[in-house]
């Protein structure tokens, strides 16, 4: 029997920690509080996302993202794969929508532009390998936001306490 198996339930409810604090562990765990973290308006139109976990080294974003019902946004590329688990309402590309209930995963290396449904907000879970970049007129790509991007502007935004900082010494070259 390992360790946390001999954990009673009830011992686990003492050791509860702050139901509205997100608490990070030295073996890295994380219990991320969801509810309690600010929305911070982001670079889609109608956008706004939670940041809940990053892992640099493998440039993965973890966020609910929210946008408002009836957007058409603006194209964007795909560095990686993006999985989007639908929590409410509804959005597709050319494929068609994804509802309720549905995982809509976008391809790595592709740009194309959502459409929200019209009936609900939107919100999702969103797992991101590599981040997304804005794509200009002329097809190339703008920019990319990385977990970093999204950590800095969830942390202007008093969002991302429960984050690990980036290295210090990368910071020393920003
Ligand atoms: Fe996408």
């Amino acid at each position: 029997m390992n360790q946390a198996a001999e954990i009673s339930y009830e011992k686990l409810i003492e050791m509860g920690h702050d139901p509205k604090q997100s608490v990070r562990f030295p073996d890295k765990s994380v219990i991320v509080r969801c509810e309690h973290i600010p929305w911070t308006p982001w670079a889609l139109k109608g956008s706004s996302f939670k940041l809940l976990y990053v892992n640099r080294a493998i440039g993965m974003t973890v966020a609910l993202i929210k946008i408002e019902k009836g957007t058409q946004t603006e194209k964007h590329f795909h560095f990686g794969e993006a999985h989007a688990y639908v929590l409410s309402g509804a959005f597709g590309y050319e494929h068609g929508l994804a509802y309720e209930g549905d995982l809509l995963v976008e391809g790595g290396g592709i740009a194309h532009e959502p459409r929200i449904g019209d009936d609900a907000d939107l919100i999702t879970f969103t797992i991101f390998f590599g981040g997304l970049g804005g794509v200009k007129e002329d097809g190339t790509v703008d920019g990319c936001m990385s977990c970093d991007a999204m950590y800095e502007m969830a942390k202007a935004n008093g969002a991302a306490d429960h984050i690990e900082p980036p290295p210090v010494a990368r910071q020393a070259h920003g």
